[in-house]
Formats: C-alpha cells, sequence, structure tokens
C-alpha cells in the first residue's frame, strides 16, 4: 500500500485529495504496437480516472529482442525488463499479467499466469486456435481470475450509447446487422511475410485479426449467432520472407472474408473484413437496423453516432447525428469539458480503468467487457465461418 497525495485541476477548479489508493503491479508481454496502447493506457489511467482505483505500477514488460526491449522498458515507464516470459509471470510483483503479443503465444503464458493466480488482459483474438481458447479459458475459470479479452471497441463511447439505445429498445426489435472492417496495408505484392500472415502464428488473416472486432460487437449490441455461411480469399499467394527479400513463403491465411449470419434472436446479418480494399485505412462502420430505427458507427469518426427513429414526426425524420463528446456520456466527464473530442488510444485506457477497478474491488468484469468467455465465443464463430468456407455450406456456431 502506499499514500499519494495529488493535486489536479478540473475545470478551473485546483481540488487537493489525499487518498489511501493502493499500487497494482503490472506486467506487460510485448512491447509494440499492442504494447504501447497498453502502456500509455496505465499511465494515462491515473491521471483522468482520479482517484483511480490503484496506481498502476509499471513492474516489468517482456520481449525476445533485449535491446528492444531494453529500450522499451526506459521509454514507456517500467521498472525491469525480462526476455523470458516465465520470469515476469513468476515475478511476485506482478498482479496483472497483459498479453499483447502474437496470437500463438496467448495461451501457455495465459494459462501459466492464470495457474499463478495472477489477473490477466489478453488481445483479441483470444487464441489462435479454438482449442487454445478453451484451455485459457478453463484455466481461468479453474484459477477464479479476473480475465478480460482486451476488445476495446465496447469501451468507444458511441458504442457504448449504440447499446444503451439498443437496450432502451429505440430501434425496436433488431432484424439486420451489418458490419465491415477494411484495410488496405498489404495490397503490395511485396510486402513481406509478417507474423499477421502465417498461420501457425497469427491462426487466421482478417478473419481473426478484423473479424474478430465485428463478431464481438455483434455479440454485445445484439446477441449470440447461431449459424454462419463464410469464403474467404487469399488475393497474393506468396510474398517475401522479412529480412530476405530474394526468398519467398507461402501465405496461409486469408487477405478477405465474408459471412452471413443468423443470430439466436431472429435477427440476421453480414460480416465482411479485408485487408484489400484501396482507400480503406482502418474503416470499421457498423449499421444495425431494427423495427422503429437504424444506428449507424463508423470507427474513422469516433465520436459520432448516426440515429435514426421511425417515431420522428414525418416531416423532419432524417438521420441524426449524435456528437457523443457530452459529459452524460459513459467515459467523457473523465477527459476534457464542452464536446472536446477523443480518439483511438481513449478506448485502451477505458478498458485498463475497468479492468483495475474490477480486480481492486472484486467486480465482474463483463458484461460492458468482454472476459476469456466472451473471447472464447468468439473463437468459435471464427472457426465456424472457416470451417463453413471450407464447406461450402452453413455451419451452427455451438
Ligand atoms: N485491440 C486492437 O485494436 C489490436 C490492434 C492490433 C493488434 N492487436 C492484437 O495484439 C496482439 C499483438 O499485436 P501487435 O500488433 O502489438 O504485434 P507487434 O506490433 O508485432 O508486436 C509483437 C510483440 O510481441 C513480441 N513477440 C514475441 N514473440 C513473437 C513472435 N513470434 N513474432 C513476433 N513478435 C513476437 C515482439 O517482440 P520480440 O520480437 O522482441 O519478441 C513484440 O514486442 C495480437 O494478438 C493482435 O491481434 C489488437
Amino acid at each position: 500500500m502506499s499514500k499519494k497525495e495529488v493535486g489536479f485541476v478540473t475545470m478551473g477548479r485546483v481540488e487537493r485529495r489525499a487518498e489511501e489508493v493502493r499500487e497494482i503491479g503490472i506486467g506487460l508481454l510485448g512491447y509494440a504496437f499492442m504494447g504501447k496502447a497498453h502502456s500509455n493506457g496505465y499511465r494515462k489511467m491515473p491521471v483522468f480516472f482520479y482517484p483511480p482505483p490503484a496506481f498502476p505500477r509499471l513492474v516489468a514488460i517482456f520481449g525476445r529482442t533485449e535491446e528492444a526491449v531494453a529500450e522499451a522498458a526506459r521509454r514507456f515507464g517500467f521498472e525491469k525488463y525480462y526476455t523470458d516470459w516465465r520470469k515476469l509471470i513468476a515475478d511476485e510483483d506482478v498482479e496483472i499479467v497483459d498479453n499483447c503479443l502474437p496470437n500463438y503465444m496467448h495461451a501457455e503464458p495465459c494459462i501459466t499466469a492464470a495457474e499463478a493466480g495472477k489477473n490477466i488482459i489478453c488481445e483479441k483474438p483470444l487464441a489462435a486456435t479454438l482449442e487454445d481458447a478453451k484451455a485459457m479459458y478453463e484455466a481461468v475459470e479453474k484459477a477464479g481470475v479476473k480475465n478480460m479479452t482486451a476488445f476495446n471497441y465496447r469501451f468507444v463511447p458511441a458504442i457504448r450509447l449504440a447499446k444503451k439505445l439498443i437496450d432502451e429498445g429505440y430501434i425496436g426489435k433488431i432484424l439486420q446487422y451489418r458490419a465491415v472492417y477494411l484495410q488496405e496495408w498489404i495490397m503490395d505484392p511485396n510486402f513481406p511475410l509478417v507474423w499477421r500472415l502465417r498461420r501457425s502464428v497469427s491462426g487466421s488473416g482478417a478473419l481473426g485479426d478484423l473479424g474478430a472486432h465485428i463478431i464481438d460487437l455483434a455479440r454485445f449490441l445484439v446477441g449470440d449467432l447461431a449459424s454462419v455461411c463464410g469464403m474467404t480469399e487469399t488475393f497474393i499467394k506468396e510474398r517475401p520472407l522479412p529480412g530476405r527479400p530474394e526468398e519467398r513463403g507461402k501465405v496461409d491465411v486469408d487477405d478477405v472474408f465474408i459471412a452471413m449470419v443468423r443470430f439466436k434472436n431472429g435477427a440476421i446479418g453480414s460480416l465482411e473484413a479485408s485487408r484489400f480494399c484501396a482507400g480503406r485505412k482502418n474503416y470499421e462502420r457498423i449499421e444495425i437496423h431494427g423495427t422503429e430505427g437504424s444506428i449507424v458507427f463508423n470507427l474513422e469518426r469516433l465520436n459520432e453516432l448516426e440515429v435514426y427513429s421511425r417515431k420522428d414526426p414525418e416531416d423532419r425524420m432524417g438521420f441524426r447525428n449524435i456528437l457523443v463528446t457530452e459529459a452524460v456520456h459513459p467515459f467523457i466527464d473523465r477527459w476534457w469539458p464542452h464536446g472536446h473530442i477523443i480518439g483511438w488510444e481513449h478506448t485502451f485506457v477505458h478498458e485498463i480503468h475497468h479492468f483495475i477497478d474490477c480486480v481492486v474491488n472484486d467486480k465482474p468484469v463483463g458484461p460492458m467487457a468482454a472476459t476469456f468467455y466472451d473471447g472464447l465465443k468468439c473463437q468459435e464463430i471464427l472457426s465456424a465461418i472457416e470451417e463453413s468456407a471450407e464447406k461450402g455450406k452453413w455451419v451452427e456456431v455451438p
């Protein structure tokens, strides 16, 4: 336990509080894209979510490349680094293990962490295979540790507003869910065979990387899926090896997937993700249509939510664009006053605050965040889509 006195400014007022707020030790696996996003989340959280449930103590960070992980430790503010993930998990100062490694490296460290009684955040998709995802879920259940699959889009204020409107019946009974997640970053045939393009490391391609997000949002906003009918395609089948461009290796994951889906509640939908959509940078767009209206979300305009109600007076019916930046919306009162916008990196601050609050105050991680159970349900759908694409027919989701 450490006592901290922190002064902070709110809307021009200076407040001083002395709080008994303890520290919580963080061990982070991975220091690159997500490692940086999560580190930023731990550092920002207590500044904005004050007083925090606990002050994150950045105990240790892991990576295989010593020079790079040492540099990341200095840059992100970790006390030490390890090049052996088992040592990080065994470190007695680490209470939360946060796994930001490539997908095939999710299972073993998470299961080891659960067995050591550590609380766990794991990046999405939960695993590279359904078998691994099941083992991970069983391990956290058996150990009774808090667990979260880091589906950060559940923490976008506009997505939370969409959920609230749906739960309140604003768009009536949901009929259709339509979601696309489109990128363009591997269109160049000379782009190397990075880990995301190798099945043994990533599990699948656009499906598990991007599709996992829109599948999780489908479950969060609409409900469980009943069956899927999918197709996948790989446009460029061989690529230069990283660092050895004269040699080429096989791309054994999908570049794009498209699936029709049926929900258990009777709604139907379509899902699509691709890394071959010229001009699309990080374009995640969701449309939900109900008997009484529609909701549209676009990640590239994440502060906004478009809504349409059939109950509006006839002479002013039309889509309304709500700027979801007022203090009445989730998380916004912690940021800036008077409609100042927030960005993508804020979602990580929100999910980290939520998880630490759940650990410290023994609150349930779901249903507002995704647990390992949700990660497993998503993995079952990823698997069902692959099976359907392979067999060319509809497949039931367990
Ligand atoms: N929530 C989101 O929006 C989001 C966005 C992007 C990624 N993700 C997920 O986050 C996880 C990590 O992705 P990332 O984009 O952060 O990956 P990345 O930038 O490639 O970083 C991978 C990290 O893992 C380490 N590593 C250990 N074994 C590795 C291996 N066999 N191959 C490559 N790196 C290895 C790397 O350091 P060393 O090479 O030194 O070991 C590096 O620190 C994935 O599960 C991904 O799906 C989530």
